[in-house]
């Protein structure tokens, strides 16, 4: 296992234990190339395809709901346009607000330490949300800006064509799925994005990690699943 990763999986609070003649134990996800020490990803140009940045230009004047007037701008989404990996949170924080890019603040610190656990780089997914304006002192999103903002996602998925979704907290999987399901029940099951084949795996949300650190092992557990359930697909 790389020393990046080792640290990560430490972050992550799961102790791996290497024994001195115990061989690599890298997390093995064909077309992703693991991260090793030192080594600096060049970040994607954000939407090199130009139909992802025209949906994204399109979103940044977006009025459909009243979160329009009380955002600093949009949060569109990050990463690469050709993703494997679709991550979905729930909505912009203040951070995120302030930079324009979703996940920058203590949770996206954890959703990167999450993506490197197995092996992949916050560069190499793509990270969109739910929501693509901040709502006012972080409040759950309401159905009515969950329903204006839905096209927006479903665009983006149809763009970047990811061969799986994973989707961070309760907002996010619900919303996807269209079901009501409490978080928990959802975890270690394979569902599919409505009307189609593509697997969508659900965890908990890192920022709820941070409130509850015992749950990182389930989430380790969850992230194995996802990596498993993309090898068998791919
Ligand atoms: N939480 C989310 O769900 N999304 C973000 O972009 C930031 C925090």
């Amino acid at each position: 296992m790389e020393p990046t990763q080792l640290q990560y999986l430490k972050e992550m609070g799961i102790d791996v234990w290497v024994g001195r003649d115990t061989p690599p134990l890298n997390v093995d996800v064909p077309g992703v190339e693991s991260i090793t020490e030192g080594e600096q990803v060049a970040p994607m140009p954000i939407a090199s395809s130009s139909e992802l940045e025209a949906l994204r230009q399109t979103v940044s004047v977006c009025k459909k709901c009243s979160l329009h007037e009380t955002r600093t701008q949009t949060v569109f989404g990050v990463g690469n346009p050709n993703a494997d990996w679709l991550v979905i949170g729930e909505a912009p924080g203040a951070e995120e607000d302030r930079q324009g890019e979703p996940f920058v603040g203590r949770a996206g610190q954890l959703l990167n330490a999450m993506l490197v656990a197995i092996g992949l780089s916050r560069e190499q997914v793509f990270i969109a949300n739910i929501l693509k304006c901040r709502p006012p002192n972080n409040r759950d999103p309401k159905p009515d800006e969950v329903v204006a903002c839905s096209s927006y996602l479903k665009q983006q998925i149809e763009l970047i064509q990811p061969k799986i979704i994973l989707a961070v907290g309760r907002i996010a999987a619900q919303n996807l799925l269209r079901v009501d399901t409490p978080i928990g029940k959802m975890r270690g099951k394979r569902y599919t994005y409505p009307d189609s084949e593509l697997p969508v795996l659900v965890t908990y949300h890192p920022a709820y990690l941070l409130r509850s650190p015992r749950e990182k092992r389930k989430v380790w557990e969850d992230l194995k699943m996802a990596m498993q359930t993309f090898k068998e697909i791919t």
